[in-house]
């Protein structure tokens, strides 16, 4: 069902690589309320993933860049002013990657040629696509951007490895590039703190799907999935949140506000009465 909450809005959302990333089900979800978007992905993403299916599904046109570099991230803002014929309303920051994790290296013996890849791809290329929008004025008054973060930034999980400190790099970047996008241009910036997701990045951490089964079990509304990430995403986009900045955004099912949950007692019960 669509409420038209994005009528004549225009977006950029980065980081659709199959139909399961929870960009690609905002990128539908947008053109389903109204919007018009431009896709972007780093081009190797581009041969190895299918955003060629959904740009044609959506009717959007792709401007490849490497969230890393400015120059890519400057000339995807200039052609995505062009194609859509003015200013952003909205901006999805959908991206995280930590070379630690792939390669299996444990927290306590971090390669930081690698960490420091992966912070720039989740965390600093998050500041470099603001102040390539800042720099060039891109944006419209009362426009929002949003990137996604996962409670890790808060809470241990052994092995979210390096993402965990990427992620709170992410969220700080969130509040004090906020904080001057807010001031200057009026434009709100939040992160949404998602709950574990069967996507390409999520099930590329190791115990994935121990920790999606034990967060299902403690959040009172189970997790959250990709399509309701897409749903929350769009209110941010909306002009229903105009005041909302500086946020991190727990989406998750209550899953961050409970301490144990009935299910996950009894299963620990019986565990103790096997011993
Ligand atoms: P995904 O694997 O579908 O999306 C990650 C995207 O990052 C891919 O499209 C990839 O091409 C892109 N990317 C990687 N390096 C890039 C670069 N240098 N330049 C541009 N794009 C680049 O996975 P998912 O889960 O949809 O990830 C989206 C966001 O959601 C990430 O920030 C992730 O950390 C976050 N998140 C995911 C959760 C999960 O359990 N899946 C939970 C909470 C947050």
């Amino acid at each position: 069902m669509s409420y038209n909450l994005l009528k004549g809005k225009k977006g950029i959302i980065f980081g659709a690589l199959d139909e399961n990333s929870i960009a690609w089900k905002t990128a539908v979800k947008a053109h389903e309320e109204g919007a018009e978007i431009v896709l972007t992905n780093a081009p190797i993403a581009m041969r190895m993933g299918s955003i060629k299916t959904l740009a044609e599904q959506i009717g959007a046109e792709i401007v490849p860049a490497d969230a890393t570099n400015v120059e890519d991230l400057e000339n995807l803002v200039d052609k995505a002013t062009e194609i859509l014929g003015g200013k952003i309303d909205f901006v999805l920051h959908s991206i995280g990657m930590s070379v630690n994790v792939r390669k299996g290296k444990h927290y306590t013996d971090q390669n930081y040629d690698w960490t420091a890849k992966g912070w720039d791809v989740s965390a600093v290329s998050f500041h470099k696509t603001m102040q390539a929008l800042y720099k060039k004025d891109a944006m419209s008054e009362w426009g929002s951007i949003v990137a996604l973060s996962y409670m890790a930034a808060q809470r241990v999980f052994p092995d979210y490895n390096d993402m965990a400190d990427n992620k709170a790099y992410l969220e700080s970047i969130a509040r004090s590039f906020g904080y001057f996008f807010g001031k200057d241009k009026k434009v709100r910036v939040n992160t949404i703190s998602q709950s574990p997701t069967p996507t390409t990045a999520g099930q590329g951490v190791k115990g994935f799907d121990g920790f999606i089964a034990y967060a299902d079990k403690m959040s009172p509304l189970g997790n959250a999935t990709a399509q309701d990430c897409a749903d929350y995403t769009i209110t941010l986009f909306s002009d229903l949140t105009k005041k909302v900045t500086l946020q991190n955004l727990y989406h998750d099912g209550g899953f961050s506000n409970v301490g144990v949950s009935q299910e996950v007692m009894e299963a620990f019960v019986e565990k103790e009465s096997e011993k």
